[in-house]
C-alpha cells in the first residue's frame, strides 16, 4: 500500500524552453517526482495537452491550468488515500477526468502524477537503494518481462521535418548499432558515428548546428523543399559516417527512419497524397520509394512511412515490405490500445512506438505494450521532441524488456540523460543485464 500524503505541482521548462508540468508526490519520508514531455509532430488521436492559451505568458503555451488541475482536482482525490496498485491509482485519475482523451484535466496534468506514483511505489516496495532499478522491479512482470533487457538505441543523428528547417521531408534519420553484446558498446558505436558525421559535415562546409533531438540538421539543398535525391544524399552521408568511424554498415550498424509522413501528407478525394522531394505522390508511390531504399540501404525500421489516416495505404505497405523491415506506427497508433487493436486486425504495421503522454497514464501505456507483445508486434519506447531531465523512459524500457528505445542523438543533455540512466541500469544489473541487438527486431 502507498499512502499519498502530499502533492506538489509546478510549471517548469522543457528542452525547447516551453512550459511543462512537474509533479511531486510524498509519502512518509519518501518523495518522487516526474516531468511530462511534449511533442511537435503530434498525432491527431493523442490525448489532450492542456495549454493556457494566454498570449501574455509564453506565447499562450503556459500550463498553469494543468498545474491547477493537479492541485485542485487531482490532489484532493488522492491525498490521504492508500493505493495498492498502479492500475487502481490510474483508474482513479481516468475517472476523475472522465473523457476519452483526457480533455478535461489534460494529459499533461494526469501523466506526471501517474509517473510519480510509479516511482513512489517502487521506492517504497523495493529494498533496492537505486530507484531506477526499483522501478524496473516494480513494473517488470506485467507481460512476462523480467526487467533485465537493455534496449537497442535508435539514434536520430540527422533531423528534418518539423524538428528542423532544412527542407528535408523525413523527420528522423537514425543509426541503429545492433552488432554488439552490451548496451554500452552499442551506445559507444552510435556516439562515435555521431562524431564522425560531424567531421564529414564540417569538411563539406555544412552546418553542424543541431535540431530538437540533438541530430544535425544542415540544409543540403538551396531549395526551400529539398528536391529529388536529397533523402538518399542523407542516407549516403550516414553510411559514410558509419564506415569512417570504423564500423560495418549492414552488419554492426543499421539505419532507421521516422518519416512522420502525416506532416507532409494531405487528404485528397482519391485518398492521401504526399508532398515529397518536389512532387505530389500517392501512397503506392511512397511505398515504391521505401521498397527501393530497403533494397539499397541497410534500413531496419521505418516509422510512420504513411500518414495517420492512410489505413489502406498502410495495409498495402505492410503486405509489400512488412516481412523485410520493421514498420512502426507512431501517429497511427498514438499508444492507444484501441488504435493498435484496429491495426492488428487489419494487418497494419508490425511495431508500435510507445509514448506515455500520447495516452496519458502508465497503466494504459502498459496495456498497449501488452497487446503489442501478445500479437508479435515489437515495441519502441520513445521520447518526445520536447523533453526534460526526467529519464522515466529509460527505466520503462528496461522494466518492460521493450527491446528498443528512441531517445535522440548524442548531444543535448535532455537526450543524454536517458542514455546515462541506461548506463547506470546496465551497471546495476551487472551480469543479469541482457542486450539482444538485432534479436530485438523482426526477423529479416
Ligand atoms: P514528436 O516527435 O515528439 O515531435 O511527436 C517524435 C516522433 O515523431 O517520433
Ligand atoms: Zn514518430
Amino acid at each position: 500500500m502507498v499512502k499519498i500524503e502530499k502533492v506538489v505541482a509546478r510549471e517548469v521548462l522543457d528542452s525547447r524552453g516551453f512550459p511543462t508540468v512537474e509533479v511531486e508526490l510524498f509519502s512518509g519520508d519518501m518523495r518522487a517526482s516526474a516531468i511530462v514531455p511534449s511533442g511537435a509532430s503530434t498525432g491527431e488521436g493523442e490525448a489532450l495537452e492542456l495549454r493556457d492559451g494566454d498570449p501574455s505568458r509564453f506565447a499562450g503555451k503556459g500550463v498553469l491550468k494543468a498545474v491547477q488541475n493537479v492541485e485542485r482536482e487531482i490532489a484532493p482525490a488522492i491525498n490521504g488515500k492508500e493505493f495498492l496498485r498502479q492500475s487502481v491509482f490510474d483508474d482513479l485519475l481516468r475517472n476523475l477526468d472522465g473523457t476519452p482523451n483526457k480533455a478535461k484535466l489534460g494529459a499533461n496534468a494526469i501523466l506526471p502524477v501517474s509517473m510519480a506514483f510509479a516511482r513512489l511505489q517502487s521506492m517504497i516496495h523495493s529494498k533496492q537503494g537505486f530507484s531506477a532499478l526499483a522501478l524496473t522491479e516494480n513494473i517488470s512482470g506485467v507481460f512476462g518481462s523480467q526487467g533485465m533487457t537493455l534496449p537497442v538505441p535508435l539514434m536520430n543523428v540527422f533531423n528534418g521535418g518539423k524538428h528542423a528547417d532544412n527542407g528535408i521531408a523525413i523527420q528522423e534519420f537514425m543509426i541503429v548499432p545492433t552488432g554488439f553484446n552490451r548496451f554500452s558498446d552499442s551506445l559507444r558505436a552510435g556516439v562515435e558515428i555521431f562524431h564522425s558525421l560531424k567531421k564529414i559535415l564540417t569538411k563539406k562546409g555544412l552546418t553542424t548546428a543541431v535540431g530538437d533531438e540533438g541530430g544535425f540538421a544542415p540544409r543540403i539543398s538551396s531549395e526551400d523543399e529539398a528536391g529529388p535525391g536529397s533523402h538518399e544524399k542523407v542516407l549516403t552521408l550516414l553510411l559514410d559516417a558509419i564506415e569512417t568511424a570504423g564500423y560495418r554498415a549492414g552488419e554492426d550498424v543499421f539505419l532507421a527512419l521516422d518519416c512522420a509522413s502525416s506532416e507532409f501528407s494531405k487528404k485528397t478525394g482519391a485518398g492521401v497524397s504526399y508532398q515529397f522531394e518536389g512532387s505530389s505522390r500517392s501512397s503506392a508511390e511512397m511505398t515504391q520509394i521505401y521498397e527501393k531504399w530497403i533494397s539499397q540501404y541497410p534500413i531496419l525500421s521505418i516509422e510512420d512511412g504513411l500518414a495517420e489516416h492512410d489505413w489502406e495505404g498502410w495495409r498495402i505497405l505492410t503486405q509489400r515490405i512488412g516481412k523485410q523491415v520493421q514498420l512502426v506506427g507512431d501517429d497511427l497508433f498514438v499508444t492507444n490500445p484501441e488504435f493498435l487493436k484496429k491495426g492488428i486486425e487489419r494487418g497494419v504495421a508490425n511495431s508500435i512506438l510507445v509514448k506515455l503522454n500520447q495516452i496519458g497514464t502508465l497503466t494504459e501505456t502498459l496495456e498497449a505494450m501488452k497487446m503489442a507483445h501478445l500479437s508479435g508486434y515489437t515495441t519502441i519506447i520513445s521520447h518526445r521532441s520536447g523533453e526534460s531531465e526526467d529519464c522515466f523512459i529509460a527505466d520503462l524500457a528496461v522494466a518492460t524488456d521493450a527491446g528498443q528505445i528512441k531517445t535522440g542523438s548524442a548531444s543535448r543533455s535532455d537526450r543524454l540523460a536517458k542514455y546515462n540512466q541506461l548506463l547506470r541500469l546496465e551497471q546495476a544489473l551487472g551480469s543479469r543485464a541482457r542486450f539482444k541487438g538485432k534479436g530485438s527486431f523482426p526477423a529479416r
